[in-house]
Formats: structure tokens, C-alpha cells, sequence
């Protein structure tokens, strides 16, 4: 697939604090990317430099030339005093467009994000997902190649969480690159493409399925009948030999042991199912391996 957005060897520094550290990412047209990574990992500031809003502080971002980009911010992306109409126009207008092309457009993505009986709303009177959908349209007003669009998803309802996912899809069918910055896990994992950033750095981007199959553990569900609860669980996880993580799910405790380790000895009412490696263990892993390497890249110096 064409590359449509690259960026190589990027950082981003703000004082003292390294946003953005080496990082290599391409944007292949036809394909949703999920950007994932806890608050503070570099989110924002990745697609503010993807999007030629920062300048980096090093390294390059790559795009032929004609290719477009939308950006979609975090908050505040529509007016909330104009109409859905009005909101979709006045986007076009910053770029320039005008007349029966704008009003074409406008009607298109009106189509496309179901908003055709909300036209004459005022963005202030949406629900929350017909406001990130209509943000969404603002920012494809313009028929970009490449979208980049901070969590459009959170703060929404699940159901229209689902129905925003749905029109990204759509949109690399078409061919768009789209990267989504998201802080959920879950989320991620239905993507065919995820990138992991933790503190700055890319830790890895590829399906999940491969993604998955780089953690070189096996998990276990602990589980108790009745007695012993939760925290006992824990305990006991965390006293066996071997034992790379211990953590609260559900009414159990998830326990991730060497691929080769034995099961445990359990005592009386414990069960042990054996559970999926999901994409937060491997970014608890991935980042472990990470910090590390640069606490030995720190003694070495
Ligand atoms: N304008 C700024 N000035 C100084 N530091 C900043 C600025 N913007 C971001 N940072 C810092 O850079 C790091 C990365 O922030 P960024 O907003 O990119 O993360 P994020 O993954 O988008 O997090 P969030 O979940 O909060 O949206 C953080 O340590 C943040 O405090
Ligand atoms: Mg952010």
C-alpha cells in the first residue's frame, strides 16, 4: 500500500520533557491505525506533529505532495453556536472551497455521518457522538488523504463509539490513512493495525494477533470459590515462583507465568483457567523491556 504519511526519526521536546523520542511511523492509505497509550504517552503530540500543527524537534514528517491531512483536536472542534450545516460550510470555506462544490461535499459527508436530519441543529443541542460525528465531517471537509483524529472517541457512549469506529472503517475502505490516537485498550484491539507509545516512544505498531504472540508468557485466570477473595489471590499469585505480573479481572486475578513454567500447585476452591494474552499485557511488557534498556543505556553513561 501507498505510504501516505511517514515519520522518521521524530522527536518532540518540551523543556526538559521528551514528548516524542525516535519515532518511525507510517500511514499506509486504506488503513486504520489505532495510536495507543496512556495519558502523557505523546498522543496529542504525535499528531500534532503528523499534522504540521508542531514542527518537530528532530526528524522528518514525509508527504506527496497533494496529499492533504485532517485533523481532528481533541475538544472544542465544532462551534457549538453554528448549525450542523453551517459547521460543515464554514470548515470548507477555511479551505478554500466555495459554491456548488462546498454544498456537494457538505451533502456527502451529511450522508455519510447520518447527520442529514440534525442539519438546522446547532451543534450545541447534538448528543455527544453526533457532535464527535459531525467534528469528524468538519475535518474531512476537504476530501484529505490522510486523517488524523485525537480520541473522537472518548467521552462518547458506547454504542456510538461503535458507530464512529464504523465510519473510519469506511474511510480506509476508500482508501483514506487514518490514525486514531485512543487510550483504551479494547478499542485498539478490534484495529488490524495498532501502535503502542509509551513515554515518547513507539514501542511497536502491527496486528494484534502479532502483536500479541511477541510476549514470551502465558496467562492464567485465577479464580476462588468464595473464600479466598481478591486480594488473597494476589498474594498468593505473587509469591509464585516465576510469576512475571499479578493483576486484578473481573473476580479473579490474572497471572502471566514464563511460556514454559508449570502450573502452579492451587490451594483448595482456586481455579486456574488458561486466558487470552490481550494487547495491554503486551504493553506492559513491551514497556518494561523498554525501561530496561534505558536504565542500562543510563548506567552505561
Ligand atoms: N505544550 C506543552 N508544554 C509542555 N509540555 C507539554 C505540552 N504538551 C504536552 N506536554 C507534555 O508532553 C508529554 C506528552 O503529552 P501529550 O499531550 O502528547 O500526551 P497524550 O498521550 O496525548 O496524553 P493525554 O492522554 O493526556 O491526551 C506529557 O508529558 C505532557 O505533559
Ligand atoms: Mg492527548
Amino acid at each position: 500500500m501507498e505510504v501516505v504519511l511517514r515519520l522518521a526519526g521524530v522527536k518532540h521536546r518540551f523543556g526538559a520533557v521528551e514528548a516524542l523520542r525516535d519515532v518511525d511511523l507510517d500511514l499506509p492509505a486504506g488503513t486504520v491505525t489505532a495510536l495507543v497509550g496512556p495519558d502523557g504517552a505523546g498522543k496529542t503530540t504525535l499528531l500534532r506533529v503528523a499534522a504540521g500543527v508542531l514542527a518537530p524537534t528532530a526528524g522528518r514528517v514525509e508527504r506527496p505532495a497533494g496529499a492533504g491531512v485532517g485533523y481532528l483536536a481533541g475538544t472544542r472542534s465544532v462551534y457549538p453556536d453554528l448549525t450542523v450545516w453551517e459547521n460543515l460550510t464554514f470548515f470548507g470555506s477555511l479551505y478554500g472551497m466555495h459554491g456548488r462544490a462546498l454544498a456537494a461535499e457538505a451533502r456527502h459527508l451529511l450522508e455519510w455521518a447520518g447527520l442529514e436530519a440534525f442539519r438546522h441543529r446547532q451543534a450545541r443541542h447534538l448528543s455527544g457522538g453526533l457532535r464527535q460525528r459531525l467534528a469528524l465531517a468538519c475535518a474531512l471537509i476537504h476530501r484529505p488523504a490522510v486523517a488524523l483524529l485525537d480520541e473522537p472517541t472518548t467521552g462518547v457512549d458506547p454504542v456510538a463509539r461503535r458507530e464512529l469506529w464504523a465510519l473510519l472503517d469506511q474511510l480506509a475502505a476508500g482508501g483514506m490513512a487514518v490514525l486514531v490516537a485512543t487510550p483504551y485498550m479494547d478499542e485498539a484491539s478490534q484495529c488490524r493495525r495498532v501502535g503502542l507509545l509509551h513515554q515518547g516512544r513507539l514501542l511497536a505498531v502491527g496486528h494484534p494477533e502479532e502483536l500479541r504472540a511477541r510476549v514470551p508468557y502465558r496467562v492464567l485466570l485465577l479464580k476462588a470459590d468464595g473464600r479466598p477473595r481478591r486480594q488473597e489471590l494476589l498474594r498468593l499469585a505473587r509469591e509464585w515462583p516465576g510469576v512475571l505480573e499479578a493483576r486484578p479481572a473481573g473476580e479473579g486475578v490474572r497471572v502471566a507465568l514464563p511460556a514454559g513454567a508449570p502450573d502452579p500447585d492451587l490451594p483448595p476452591g482456586v481455579r486456574a483457567l488458561p486466558a487470552e494474552v490481550e494487547l495491554e499485557d503486551v504493553y506492559v511488557w513491551l514497556a518494561g523491556e523498554e525501561e530496561s534498556r534505558a536504565a542500562k543505556e543510563g548506567a552505561r553513561r
